[in-house]
């Protein structure tokens, strides 16, 4: 009994899913840094995840730790391997609640891959079973097209419907490890660059399954998820940031909705010939209030390149403590799905991805 109370008392701290997006991000930092990590990840990086409370402030710390042998997939001994020589690409797949894949990329931008199952620790304690897998096809020469690629990855995710106060149980997301935090004055560029596919069961298709959707109550988005603080090292810490910025691209099903939406849209902007429509908001996390601020693109769309710098522009030229400002920083960038809930399996895929902030 004690135990349920406490978890509750957990998820009304946090109601809704996005801002816990990257903490395991940053664990995964930890983990390549050498530093124990925040959430331990089990021995074998198959079944449950670490001992995190999934309340906001962070889970109890795991002991061990240690590096990541530095192979192409970046993910230790976590998760299995089938590694194809002859095209020199090695694809893993994590099933772990929480663990950090850090991809090596020699001379290039290093992302994170991350599960980050925060939701289900939340609601089914930390021996719930994975309700998805992680795959992440690596070079194992290490080297990407382009110094700002980022390795090709899936999740394949089933969950039941969450409670209305913790709808969400995972934003499994790709992140930014380097040159972040910036302060927002010297960013002259947030290039974005990316494609992603929607559709039903365990495997890729060519296209998104978008027509079924609604038959088999599909509630996701498709979202970059950022933080910003005036405090340098606070920026990086999604339960410590003063603001939040997503970027929706796609949302589907009733539960997906925007924090603020109840008060409509607040503001319009066209990024390359896409509209975005700007709710406005805010959530309370560990008695601190996070301002969040979420631009959602006014028609789905399933790839985009341009600068989104303009969305971050457009709430520091306003003036009020709600808007973050020029001199604060970017802490965090990532990218990936709010996993909300479907009642059959589904698999989002994301073949191409390219950050590029540029200073
Ligand atoms: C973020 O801040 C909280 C509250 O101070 C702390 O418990 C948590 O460990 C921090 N997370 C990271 C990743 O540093
Ligand atoms: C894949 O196999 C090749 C040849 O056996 C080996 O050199 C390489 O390290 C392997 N890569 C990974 C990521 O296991
Ligand atoms: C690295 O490996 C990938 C996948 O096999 C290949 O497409 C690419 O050409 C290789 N790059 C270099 C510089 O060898
Ligand atoms: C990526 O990580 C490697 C190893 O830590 C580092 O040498 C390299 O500078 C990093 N890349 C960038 C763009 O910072
Ligand atoms: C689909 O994948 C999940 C894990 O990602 C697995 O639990 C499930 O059994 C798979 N379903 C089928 C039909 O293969
Ligand atoms: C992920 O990898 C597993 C194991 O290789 C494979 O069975 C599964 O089909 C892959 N999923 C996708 C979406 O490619
Ligand atoms: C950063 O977070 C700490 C709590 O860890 C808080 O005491 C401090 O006031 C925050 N700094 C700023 C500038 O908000
Ligand atoms: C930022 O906040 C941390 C605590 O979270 C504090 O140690 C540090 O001094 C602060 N930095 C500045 C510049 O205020
Ligand atoms: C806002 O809520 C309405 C209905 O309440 C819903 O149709 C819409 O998709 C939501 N939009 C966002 C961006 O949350
Ligand atoms: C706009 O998008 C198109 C295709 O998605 C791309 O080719 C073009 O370079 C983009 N333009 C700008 C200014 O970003």
């Amino acid at each position: 009994m004690a135990f349920r109370w406490i978890v509750n008392a957990g998820l009304i701290a946090i109601p809704i899913g996005s801002t816990l997006g990257v903490l395991f991000g940053i664990d995964a930092s930890r983990h390549a840094a050498g530093q124990a990590p925040l959430f331990s990840p089990p021995d074998d990086g198959t079944g449950s995840g670490g001992s995190g409370s999934g309340s906001g402030s962070g889970g109890s710390g795991g002991s061990g730790g240690g590096n990541i042998p530095p192979d192409s997939t970046g993910g230790g001994h976590g998760g299995s391997h089938s590694n194809d020589t002859e095209l020199g690409v090695t694809v893993s797949t994590y099933c772990s609640l929480t663990y950090g894949i850090l991809p090596p990329a020699k001379g290039g931008l290093n992302y994170s891959l991350n599960p980050n199952q925060w939701g289900v620790l939340a609601q089914d304690g930390p021996d719930a079973p994975s309700g998805l897998c992680m795959n992440v096809t690596t070079f194992n020469n290490q080297t990407y097209p382009t110094k700002t690629s980022a390795p090709e990855w899936t999740v394949t995710w089933k969950y039941d419907m969450g409670p209305e106060t913790q709808p969400v149980h995972a934003y499994p997301n790709i992140q930014v490890l380097d040159g972040l935090p910036v302060t927002l004055s010297d960013v002259k560029a947030v290039n974005f660059d990316m494609a992603w596919i929607y559709n039903l069961g365990n495997e890729t298709k060519p296209t998104s399954d978008t027509p079924e959707f609604d038959s088999i109550s599909l509630n996701t988005n498709v979202a970059i998820d950022m933080f910003f603080d005036g405090n340098e090292t606070n920026a990086s810490n999604s339960s410590l940031a003063a603001y939040e910025i997503m970027v929706w691209f796609a949302h589907y099903g009733n539960a997906a909705q925007a924090i603020g939406n109840s008060s409509g849209i607040v503001e319009r902007k066209i990024i390359n010939q896409t509209e975005f429509d700007l709710y406005h908001g805010s959530h309370i996390i560990d008695g601190k209030t996070q301002n969040v601020f979420t631009w959602v693109a006014s028609e789905n769309i399933e790839s985009f390149y341009g600068d989104i710098s303009p969305l971050i522009t457009e709430l520091t030229s306003k003036t009020g403590t709600e808007y973050p400002k020029e001199s604060d920083y970017m802490g965090s960038f990532g990218f990936g799905t709010e996993a909300y809930s479907a009642n059959q399996f589904v698999t989002f895929h994301v073949p191409r991805l390219e950050v590029n902030i540029q200073t």
